[in-house]
């Protein structure tokens, strides 16, 4: 690899863009829509349970992979496997795979959160009535037209800045705006908990009914905690090719965990009191979040602006997490073929707006085109989160537990023997080659209903 590969700038810089890959839609629209449609309290706390024993662990291997290797995710199988295992690289391809469906739906959600800046602006939205806020998202959600329009200008701008390269462009755009979400989530919490009948949300969302928890649960938590650390589809492994010699993995990567819960925390915390408060459905969906918080926002003095605010940093968050994904098919196709990055981008930008086609007219046209009894937005959420991303978290700890080994862990998670991380480097070593492979594996075959 030449040595001028671009890369991160700064500790700081790693940790933001980092954080910048993690946080996004997951954490304002899955998270709470899926706690919604799974019960609650008890799948918080699976999903929290999912997220320490296996997403974490996998995070930490598959940077430690992309540092180690210094290459997207198929040639870094291809440099840290023996000669003779010609398989690992399939990995990288099913990260291929998941990144054009992820996007396909996720760049349609994010079109959403951008008409959303521009209908608060207008005041459209400017109100708490169940109803009227089902109209609204109705309304753009099932015109085919409005509804491409907005994921097309989504996958424009993801690929101008893309296009800048790494270092400029994923920095610069996530540096500087994490903190004031973050302080927007706050204040959206201190309205929502002090409307009347906010206890109902509080008690939803932390007391469990345990009797809601099935294998399908179980998965559906697995699949979100590997789509909220980005990982297991070779995003955090070409992250990590663009990590310093110096940076603590490890510990980066539990921040990371860290902020990332919060956010969803906060997200939960802002949404399911004003569910309660205003009569909306825990359950509803997809929609959840684009009814409630207008509707909490309504609610505030100059709330017109901070919810207009709030949708800007919303899609601010999800460019983050969309550069990731793309960074992936753009890495490969740049160092495999004789691609520049930005004909490699707009290779990329053409596949995903095509598959997005069909995901995204999954609220009109194509409602009715059903295989497995899912429409292709909910197949394409389901196919990545709840199969390809778990699988190919097996397949990266089968590999670091297998092949890879210990003593070649032990010199990258401690920086060639100048950090001192010989415990978590043991019990990151035990959980990948024997825990989570097998408890991921335990929880597909369960939650596929394979046995
Ligand atoms: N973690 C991102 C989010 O929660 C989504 C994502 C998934 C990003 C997979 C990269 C890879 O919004």
């Amino acid at each position: 690899m030449s040595s001028n590969r671009d890369g991160f700038t700064s500790t700081f810089g790693v940790l933001v863009a980092t954080l910048g890959s993690a946080v996004g839609l997951g954490n304002i629209w899955k998270f709470p829509y899926m706690t919604g449609t799974n019960g609650g309290a008890s799948f918080l706390i699976v999903y929290i349970l999912a997220t320490l024993l296996v997403a974490l662990p996998v995070m930490i291997t598959e940077i430690m992979l992309g540092r180690a290797s210094r290459a997207n995710a198929v040639t870094a199988f291809e440099k840290l496997a023996p000669k003779s295992q010609k398989f690992w690289p399939v990995i990288g391809y099913m990260g291929l795979i998941s990144a054009v469906l992820i996007l396909a739906f996720y760049t349609g959600v994010a079109g959403w959160i951008f008409a959303y800046i521009f209908k608060s602006i207008s005041g459209s939205i400017n109100n708490t009535d169940p109803a009227s806020a089902n109209a609204a998202f109705g309304a753009l959600v099932s015109n085919p037209l409005q509804a491409l329009f907005w994921q097309w200008l989504v996958l424009a701008w993801a690929g101008a800045i893309i296009m800048l390269g790494v270092a400029k462009g994923i920095e610069a755009a996530t540096k500087k705006l994490m903190p004031i979400l973050f302080l927007l989530l706050i204040l959206l919490c201190i309205r929502s908990l002090t409307l009347p009948g906010a206890m109902e949300g509080v008690k939803f969302l932390f007391s469990p009914d345990f009797s809601k928890i099935s294998a399908t649960v179980i998965l559906t938590a697995v699949g979100l905690a590997f789509f909220k650390l980005s990982v297991g589809m070779g995003t955090m492994l070409t992250y990590g090719s663009y990590f310093r010699n110096e940076q603590n993995i490890p510990l980066t990567a539990t921040r990371v965990m860290l902020a990332d819960l919060s956010v969803s925390l906060l997200a939960g915390l802002a949404i399911f009191p004003a569910v309660f408060s205003f009569g909306f459905e825990p359950a509803a969906g997809p929609s959840l979040v684009f009814m409630t918080i207008p509707a909490v926002f309504a609610s505030m003095p100059f709330g017109q602006f901070f919810m207009a605010l709030f949708f800007v940093l919303a899609a601010i968050a999800a460019t983050g997490a969309i550069l990731s994904i793309l960074e992936v098919p753009v890495a490969m196709l740049s160092e495999r073929f004789s691609f520049s990055r930005k004909q490699a981008t707009v290779i990329s930008i053409g596949v995903i707006g095509l598959c997005g086609i069909p995901a995204t007219l999954s609220m009109s046209v194509t409602a009715d085109w059903k295989l497995f009894g899912l429409n292709p937005f909910d197949l394409f959420d389901y196919i990545s989160s709840n199969i390809l991303l778990p699988l190919g978290g097996i397949l990266i700890c089968l590999f670091v537990g297998w092949v890879y080994g210990l003593p070649q862990l032990q010199k990258q998670l401690s920086n060639d023997g100048t950090l001192n991380n010989g415990w978590v480097i043991k019990a990151v070593f035990m959980l990948v080659r024997y825990i989570t492979p097998a408890l991921i594996l335990v929880i597909m075959l369960k939650g596929l209903g394979l046995f």
